[in-house]
């Protein structure tokens, strides 16, 4: 959810709103490294959207996060004579930081999700590989920051959007998810959702936000 939103959406009825207006809106134009990577992912774990292939998503979405901060802490270290422009970068570095926890909740409730239905994966295609398209994807992310930090945004802002649409397809797909109980360890923690429905559509919306605030940034990096 929204670092900076102190009271989340957790009703279903404004979360049904938020998946419809996701569900009716169409998809970004994905820029070519973003297709390749969802290409990737459909050969690899299939087309299909399962609770498995979220959390391959999942694994892949802190590493931008991961790349900004690390970038940026470098800036730090460069510019801590000018303590005012050193702190608006540092506060760049809170708001990734966030961003990248969000991301972990998002994993750790998908894993619990996994064990908890006894779901097989193996440790190649569940395990290893996708810590090697993470590994790609950052250093990606990295270098697209250091050339230009709006290209590094705007393969996050495809890949946000891309996850935005996916989790509200997923629970639309899945009327079953309706009357299943979200109950997990993490529920103080993430939101207190009534079902796994609701989830879905709260991920869903957490996604949403966190393409805008790529956007967003976008927007800053043209003006400044
Ligand atoms: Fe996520
Ligand atoms: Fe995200």
């Amino acid at each position: 959810m929204n670092p900076d939103e102190t009271e989340p959406l957790t009703g279903s009825g404004d979360l049904k709103r938020e998946a419809e207006k996701t569900l009716g809106s169409a998809r970004r134009r994905y820029g070519l490294l973003a297709r390749m990577l969802f290409v990737t992912l459909d050969l690899v774990y299939g087309r299909k959207r399962t609770l498995s292939k979220f959390k391959v998503l999942e694994v892949i979405a802190r590493v931008p996060y991961q790349a900004w901060e690390h970038v940026a802490y470098i800036a730090v270290t460069h510019t801590y004579r000018w303590p005012d422009f050193a702190r608006r970068i540092f506060d760049f570095v809170k708001e990734s930081r966030a961003q990248q926890d969000n991301e972990q909740w998002h994993l750790l409730i998908l894993e619990e999700l996994v064990q908890k239905k006894g779901i097989r994966e193996g440790f190649f295609r569940h395990r290893l590989l996708p810590q090697f398209i993470a590994f790609f994807f950052y250093h990606t992310s990295w270098l697209l920051y250091v050339i230009r930090p709006a290209l590094s945004y705007s393969l996050n802002a495809d890949f946000e959007d891309h996850a935005e649409h996916e989790y509200m397809e997923f629970a639309k797909e899945n009327p079953s998810f309706e009357h299943e109980p979200f109950d997990s360890t993490f529920r103080e923690n993430y939101a207190r959702l009534s079902n796994l429905a609701d989830l879905f559509r709260r991920i869903g919306l957490d996604e949403r936000m966190h393409k805008e605030e790529s956007l967003n940034r976008i927007e800053k990096a043209r003006f400044s």
